[in-house]
């Protein structure tokens, strides 16, 4: 069974199509209307035995195929992979009417999103996420990007894909923790928007946590559909798409502090965990609703045992994309499935929350 969810507006409007197997000619085919050459972009944790069968059917629909590896880990997301794959585009003489399909977890699909908005100021591209976070979020809502030496994301675009296909094969091979951290933005997606949602991730994680394919599907479509309606109506983060970063600001400052040693998912579990506990504060979260999120984080494997003081995390949290001067701009849950901006004036009213 394949489930389809449209995102976007009017002529920027575009299909994710979610199932087993949903890489065949037939799905490609509704998305690949005048590619003649097609750069297939993935890096090597993809099995290459799925890098074949891609190809094999975007060669049968006409289209030459042009297989392009990159090395797995956010260093990939560089000005250098940037520039060489233009020259390689433009060396194999691809045109405007020409695509690219980005295979892999979200470094790819960031990277290859980035040089199709780019390349020929725009080619079309074609999402085909590998890893669950990827396939609940960076893939959804075409924000492309790479990295400068000085931060994460800094050059990017919004810049829509012309389809996704989440072939939900691919979770099977993903390792223990890269599976929960997708879990981790899933959970993200139930507190900010949809309190039954919650509900069933907590009566049902059993089975979610065994990877059941029928419980996927019903999760990833879940996730996506809430994620979808926020994108639609705010696709450059003007307003409410910011909504999808609770848990993002000392997310993002524990993943800094840290350096790699936790996943996006797992730091952004724990933020979650922090930025809960300072709602029940910012807007009088009830006490059920933040015991609520510890009870979900704790059944994924998430209760935050971090040996970490606020010192450490200030000067990460000051640099948050959201923050306006000299304001920390946080998400706040004011009860499950709903959240508002707060702006927090003084950031070491933050510190008692360490
Ligand atoms: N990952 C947050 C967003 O797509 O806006």
């Amino acid at each position: 069974m394949i489930t389809k969810i449209s995102v976007g507006k009017r002529n920027e409007k575009y299909d994710v199509l979610i199932g087993k197997e949903v890489c065949s000619k037939k799905n490609f085919q509704k998305f690949i209307t005048k590619e003649q050459k097609i750069l297939l972009l993935f890096d090597k944790n993809v099995p290459i035995k799925k890098i074949a069968l891609i190809k094999k059917q975007l060669n049968s629909l006409g289209a030459k195929v042009y297989n392009y590896a990159i090395t797995p880990g956010e260093q990939s997301k560089s000005i250098r992979n940037f520039e060489n794959i233009h020259n390689f585009l433009s060396k194999n003489s691809f045109l405007r009417s020409d695509g690219i399909v980005a295979c892999g977890g979200g470094v790819v699909g960031d990277l290859g999103g980035f040089v199709a908005s780019t390349y020929m100021r725009g080619i079309s591209y074609i999402q085909v996420p590998t890893t669950l976070l990827s396939q609940v979020d960076s893939s959804i809502g075409g924000k492309t990007a790479i990295n400068l030496s000085s931060g994460k994301n800094l050059v990017g675009s919004f810049y829509n894909p012309k389809g996704v296909l989440i072939d939900t094969n691919f979770l099977d091979s993903l390792g223990e923790r890269e599976y929960k951290s997708g879990l981790a933005e899933i959970i993200k997606h139930a507190l900010i928007a949809d309190r039954a949602f919650g509900n069933y991730l907590l009566q049902h994680s059993k089975n979610i946590l065994k990877r059941d394919s029928d419980y996927l599907r019903h999760i990833i479509t879940k996730s996506i559909n809430i994620k979808a309606k926020i994108v639609t109506r705010d696709h450059k983060e003007q307003g409410i798409r910011a909504f999808l970063n609770f848990g993002h600001t000392i997310g993002h400052a524990l993943e800094h502090a840290f350096k790699s040693k936790l996943l996006h998912g797992e730091a952004v579990a724990y933020g979650m965990d922090y930025e809960a506990k300072m709602s029940l504060k910012t807007l009088n979260l009830c006490q059920d609703d933040y015991d609520f999120v510890k009870e979900i984080l704790k059944t994924y494997g998430f209760e935050c045992k971090l040996n970490i003081t606020f010192e450490k995390l200030k000067p990460f949290i000051k640099i948050d994309k959201k923050n306006s001067a000299n304001t920390v701009n946080l998400v706040q849950l004011n009860k499950i499935g709903s959240c508002e901006m707060v702006p927090i004036k003084n950031i070491n009213s933050l510190k008692k929350f360490f």
